[in-house]
């Protein structure tokens, strides 16, 4: 269910992302606007310091982890559910994640990649993202059924 020029916007804009520098900014920005979702990552010491969450070490180790996970599923457009089936469980079972906060989070991806692309973020590059997180919300939610 994915057009060629679909495809080929997403993974244009994904060539460009730096997975750690652009999934920390991504953690950042979901801490400060969503300072509830802070309480899940008690581990990695002051989140509620602005200025210095970005380059907390644990923050940039865990944008790369779940960035990397979203260019796994840029990898595998066709089949993102199959992709992120075990990860979406263990955010259910395990973690005990809102799911709420897929759909924020992947909400401040984009904010970061409009950032980032500038004029290159345009209204064709934003609806194929719009559409891709919203086909990785679901996939990350399945797991809760
Ligand atoms: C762990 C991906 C959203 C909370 C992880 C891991 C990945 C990942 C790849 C590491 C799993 C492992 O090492 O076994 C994603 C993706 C997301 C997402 C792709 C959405 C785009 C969220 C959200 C929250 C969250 C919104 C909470 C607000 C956690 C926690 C861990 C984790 C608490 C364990 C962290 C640790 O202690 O190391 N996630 N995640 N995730 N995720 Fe997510």
């Amino acid at each position: 269910h994915w057009t060629a020029n679909e495809k080929a916007a997403i993974t244009s804009t994904w060539a460009k992302v730096n997975i750690e520098k652009d999934g920390a900014e991504a953690l950042t920005r979901l801490f400060i606007v969503y300072p509830w979702t802070q309480r899940y990552f008690s581990s990695f010491g002051n989140l509620s310091i602005v200025d210095t969450i970005s380059s907390n070490e644990n923050v940039r180790a865990h944008g790369k982890k779940v960035l990397g996970a979203v260019g796994n599923a840029i990898q595998h457009l066709d089949d993102v559910k199959g992709t992120l089936a075990n990860l979406s469980k263990e955010h259910a079972a395990d973690l005990h994640v809102d799911p709420e906060n897929f759909k924020r989070l992947a909400q401040v991806l984009l904010i970061v990649l409009a950032t980032k692309l500038g004029a290159g973020f345009t209204p064709q590059v934003a609806a194929a993202w719009q559409k891709f997180s919203n086909v990785l919300v679901a996939a990350l939610t399945h797991g809760y059924h």
